[in-house]
């Protein structure tokens, strides 16, 4: 399948590898970025237009100047901790900058989005594993921003003809396997990028005993205390945008639907560090301190709907696969 699809937030982590899938499986990708977080060297397929959500008129001009099959919605502020400090920048930007996307994509007769949404919109969750069907209660201002918006993509369905296909990606992980592209959020808050700093610091001649890398809470109720999260490889994230991407040309989605794209395997944090220690060869040390508010004992998703609906499986998303490809691109 083909098609002219606009890739909004391409220039970043999980929007550059699916850029480049994307390309690879026979669709002429646009990136349209800020680079607020991204980075121009990112894009290595299709064009780049250099634009922001928050400027209406630059989007009218990019939708009235070409013609898109679909968008791909990856822009966002996507830091947890500052959402809570400063509400308003998140609201802006994930749901203002949306809402002018939504409203640029109707006026130019756009009916196709696919939207990355995320676990955190589940909140705290009772049931494990979380399916789709799973109540929705954020506990921090970026899930919120994310569920308004998915609130928007509903009611633009069933009003104005909207297709969506929201993916609620959980804790994204690993790098491209062929070494050219990586995360590189800054600060850096992610869990495995963190784990492989302190190995490469360790690596590099660094003292062990004055690790910078700090585990939160050792008290859970989980199988040895420390949180359980549920990683998804980036490669998998963007197989599982060209599956939906074609459900919604082949019109097998219609309307607005939400996925989970996750692993159904849920790994602790000790279990993490072990495997990186393994990985790295690196023998490096961690400080335990209390339980963070807000972080769940466990959260693991159930993937049961993107796997029947899309026929999407994840294939690099063991954990040795995971850290492998992240180490294999990781500046040390
Ligand atoms: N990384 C994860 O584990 C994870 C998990 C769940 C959901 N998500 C969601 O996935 C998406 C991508 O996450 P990521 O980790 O790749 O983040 P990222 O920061 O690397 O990428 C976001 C991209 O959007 C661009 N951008 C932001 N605001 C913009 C604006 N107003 N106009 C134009 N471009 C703008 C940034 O420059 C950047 O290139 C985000 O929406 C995030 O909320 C990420």
């Amino acid at each position: 399948m083909s098609g002219r699809i606009l890739v909004v937030g391409g220039a970043g982590y999980i929007g550059s590898h699916t850029v480049k899938h994307l390309g690879r499986s026979g669709f002429t990708p646009t990136t349209l970025d800020n680079l607020c977080t991204g980075f121009r060297d990112a894009v290595v397929a299709g064009d780049f237009l250099h634009a922001d959500l928050l400027d209406r008129e630059a989007l009218q001009r990019v939708f009235s100047r070409n013609s898109y099959d679909a968008v791909v919605h990856f822009a966002a502020h996507a830091y947890v901790g500052e959402s809570v400090t400063d509400p308003r920048k998140y609201y802006n930007n994930n749901v203002v900058g949306t809402l002018n996307l939504l409203h640029a994509m109707l006026d130019a007769g756009v009916k196709n989005l696919v939207f990355s949404s995320t676990c955190a919109t589940y909140g705290e969750p009772t049931v494990i594993p979380i399916s789709e069907e799973a109540a929705q209660h954020p506990i921090n201002p970026y899930g919120q921003t994310k569920l308004v918006m998915e609130h928007a993509m509903r009611d633009y369905a069933s009003a104005y003809g909207l297709n969506t296909v929201s993916l609620r990606y959980f804790n994204a992980a690993g790098a491209d396997p062929e070494g050219v592209l990586r995360e590189r959020h800054d600060p850096e808050t992610h869990l495995i990028p963190l784990v492989l700093e302190e190995a490469a610091r360790v690596l590099r001649g660094g003292d062990p005993h004055a690790t910078k890398l700090k585990l939160f809470g050792t008290d859970y109720p989980t199988r040895d205390g420390s949180c359980i999260r549920d990683y998804i490889h980036v490669q998998d994230l963007a197989s599982a945008h060209v599956a939906a991407l074609k459900a919604l040309l082949a019109g097998t989605c219609a309307g607005f639907e939400a996925f989970n794209l996750s692993t159904e395997k849920g790994v602790s944090v000790l279990e993490l560090i072990e495997g990186a220690r393994k990985i790295t060869g690196a023998d490096f040390r961690y400080t335990e301190f209390p339980r963070r508010a807000g972080d769940p004992p466990e959260l693991v998703g159930s993937a049961a709907k993107a796997r029947t609906v899309l026929g999407w499986t994840p294939e690099w998303s063991s954990l040795e696969t995971i850290l492998e490809t992240a180490w294999r691109s990781f500046p040390r």
